[in-house]
């Protein structure tokens, strides 16, 4: 069954390190791993992806987010930007964004050390917002499938669709072709799934897929190069 508007998050839950995630009920997927939402986003999509992005950076670091959720990536991207003191433009899309009682339940700002969720919350729909001399942010409301790029392509892809299980229709070679027009030759995209349809998917659409050690216990975790 498609996921639809009418489909709420649900409840908040406390994952294995500490941080929060929440759970969606219609689909019955958590928005990060049990085993540690903090030490997933941190693992796959800073150290994997932005991180090496950032050190080798001479321009702004564009990323683009596939499901911005809680928005646990931005936080933690917006604290590397100002750790390292290199600009990054980040830009999340986001079909269903979670209430604001939702937001509040929410423990990142604490257990990341970097004040910000609500002002990532509260920033306008599709317009960048400069949140710090080093972050800038814009959040879109759109489904992937509805979303165009009218701008450069970004040099990081973070994809944080649900599971290739939950949401198959987001996993396609038709998707990743549409991602990858959006991604600069050299440009990466890092995901939680190294499911072999989906490596064979970002394969066939013009990624070099590398397969990497997960965080606690995930075996693998991928992170593809556009060609
Ligand atoms: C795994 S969760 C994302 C976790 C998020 N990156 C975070 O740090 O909280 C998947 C997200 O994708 C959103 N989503 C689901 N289908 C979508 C679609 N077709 N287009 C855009 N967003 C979608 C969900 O509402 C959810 O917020």
């Amino acid at each position: 069954m498609p996921y639809s508007a009418a489909a709420r998050p649900g409840r908040l839950v406390y994952t294995a390190d500490g941080s929060n995630s929440l759970y969606n009920t219609e689909l019955d997927q958590h928005y990060h791993s049990m085993q540690g939402a903090l030490q997933e986003s941190r693992h796959v999509f800073i150290n994997l992806g932005l991180k090496p992005a950032l050190e080798q950076a001479s321009a702004p670091v564009r990323i683009f987010e596939m499901g911005f959720g809680t928005g646990l990536n931005a936080l933690l991207a917006w604290q590397q930007a100002d750790d390292f003191q290199k600009p990054v433009e980040y830009l999340g899309v986001e079909a269903y964004p979670i209430a604001d009682e939702e937001v509040e339940g929410l423990n990142f700002d604490e257990i990341t050390g970097k004040a910000g969720l609500a002002q990532l919350h509260q920033a306008p729909w599709s317009a960048y917002t400069r949140l710090t001399e080093y972050f800038s942010f814009c959040k879109v409301h759109t489904t992937l499938e509805d979303f165009t790029l009218n701008d450069a392509p970004f040099d990081v892809i973070f994809y944080d669709a649900f599971s290739p299980t939950a949401q198959p229709e987001l996993w396609t070679e038709e998707v990743f072709a549409r991602i990858a027009a959006m991604t600069r030759p050299g440009g990466v995209l890092v995901t939680y799934s190294a499911k072999g349809s989906v490596r064979r998917a970002l394969d066939a659409v013009g990624f070099s897929v590398e397969k990497h050690p997960g965080p606690g216990r995930k075996r693998e975790v991928v992170k593809a190069i556009r060609r």
